[in-house]
């Protein structure tokens, strides 16, 4: 077959190429403590389940229109109202089958070859990807161990230019995460101000994923809310990735647009997973408060039992279910005590390259695993690399 020269351009998450190593090594037999996964490893809060369920059995299960159903886009927009004080009509909201194709579509609608794109790196990796499969010119916003990975306004406006037309942010991040101070928040906005064709792709996936503070968004400051996207979904708050439940909240007419992107690739998102997500919004949110209390303990210890572990160094990260260890001083490369830590020690984890050229130098460790299960993986980390310290 011969393929369109796009396809050469558009990159992929090793994360899914580490797991499927891992399968097969445990195929093989042998034991392994999977920490590279950015899953929830809790099970959809059961009410939502059941509202799935029941809209599959009272018969939704036709299409709905393009930008998905009313009740659940009501649902959303008083979500973002209360959570991040931005008003919201349904008519701003475009329900997606998962956050990913907020991030498509966002690249689809707004950037031409040859146009700037700032994203952060280290960062999620489909960034990179979409914007070489559109050609768009890179522009890295580094992030930085020193300062906890938050994005730094003095750097960014040194990178953001006339040319620019996306910047993306991402808080809190995956994988360091690190946030978007609050604080920093103005002086950011005050930046994209400047340019009247910036648009910001505000990818706020793990926005209740947090473990202090409030979570908040670029798009509530001033002039920001007619030139942002808002990225968000069920995925992580609600354990719900494999549904494939997301959204953006966007401009109106930025909402027509993605919604005649929705009827040229999905149609729609599944009618009962929708109506799951209303459920998720409208019901109980103790499973949620639970989870985030459960990744707190998780993270500390996590963070905890890697400083303990020579050559590594870390701090608390402020969200997401991540902690991304600075590994340079074990005297090897990202990608050879990734690998070291798979086959000698049977701990899955991603080399900080996986999310872009700033990785090298730091692993990436999900903590979505249960606190047993990341005790263990310590203690073999330790057991593998004491040699290498002797
Ligand atoms: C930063 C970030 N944005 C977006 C997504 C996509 O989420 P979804 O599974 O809802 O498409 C992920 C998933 O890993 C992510 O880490």
């Amino acid at each position: 077959m011969k393929y369109a020269a796009r396809m050469d351009r558009l990159g992929t998450e090793t994360a899914f190429e580490v797991l499927a190593k891992a399968k097969k090594l445990e195929a093989e037999g042998k034991s392994i403590v999977h920490l590279e996964i950015g899953q929830p490893d809790f099970p959809t809060p059961a009410h939502v389940v059941e509202a799935g369920v029941k809209a599959m059995r009272d018969g939704h299960t036709g299409y709905t229109p393009a930008p998905g159903l009313i009740e659940i886009r009501e649902a959303i927009a008083e979500h973002t109202e209360r959570t991040i004080g931005v008003k919201t009509h349904p008519d701003e909201v475009v329900v997606t089958p998962g956050g990913k194709p907020i991030m498509f579509y966002a690249f689809l609608a707004f950037v031409e070859a040859g146009d700037e794109v700032v994203y952060p790196n280290p960062g999620f990796p489909i960034y990179e990807s979409m914007l070489d499969f559109v050609e768009a010119k890179r522009v890295p916003l580094a992030l930085t161990a020193a300062n906890g990975f938050r994005v730094d306004p003095a750097l960014l406006e040194r990178l953001v230019t006339p040319r620019t037309r996306l910047l993306i942010l991402n808080t809190p991040g995956n994988p360091t995460g690190g946030i978007v101070a609050p604080e920093d928040l103005p002086a950011i906005a005050a930046i994209c101000r400047r340019f009247p064709d910036l648009i910001v792709l505000s990818d706020e996936i793990y926005s209740r994923i947090l473990f202090g503070g409030r979570h908040a968004s670029i798009a509530a400051e001033e002039g920001m809310r007619e030139k942002t996207v808002i990225l968000d979904g069920f995925s992580k708050t609600y354990a719900m990735t494999g549904w494939r439940l997301g959204y953006g909240v966007m401009p109106k007419d930025c909402a027509a647009r993605f919604s005649r992107l929705m009827v040229n690739s999905n149609s729609c998102t599944a009618n009962f997973v929708q109506r799951a997500g209303v459920a998720a919004l409208r019901g109980p949110q103790d499973a949620v408060v639970a989870m985030v209390a459960e990744f707190r303990r998780r993270r500390d210890a996590i963070v905890d039992g890697l400083n303990a572990i020579p050559g590594f160094e870390v701090k608390r990260p402020e969200g997401a279910f991540y902690v991304f260890p600075r590994t340079s001083g074990t005297g090897l490369s990202s990608n050879d005590l990734a690998n070291r830590l798979l086959y000698d020690a049977g701990v899955a984890c991603l080399s900080g390259t996986c999310f872009g050229a700033n990785g090298e130098g730091f692993l990436r460790f999900s903590f979505a695993n249960s606190l047993e299960n990341i005790e263990e993986a310590l203690r073999r980390i330790r057991k593998v690399l004491a040699p290498v310290k002797a």
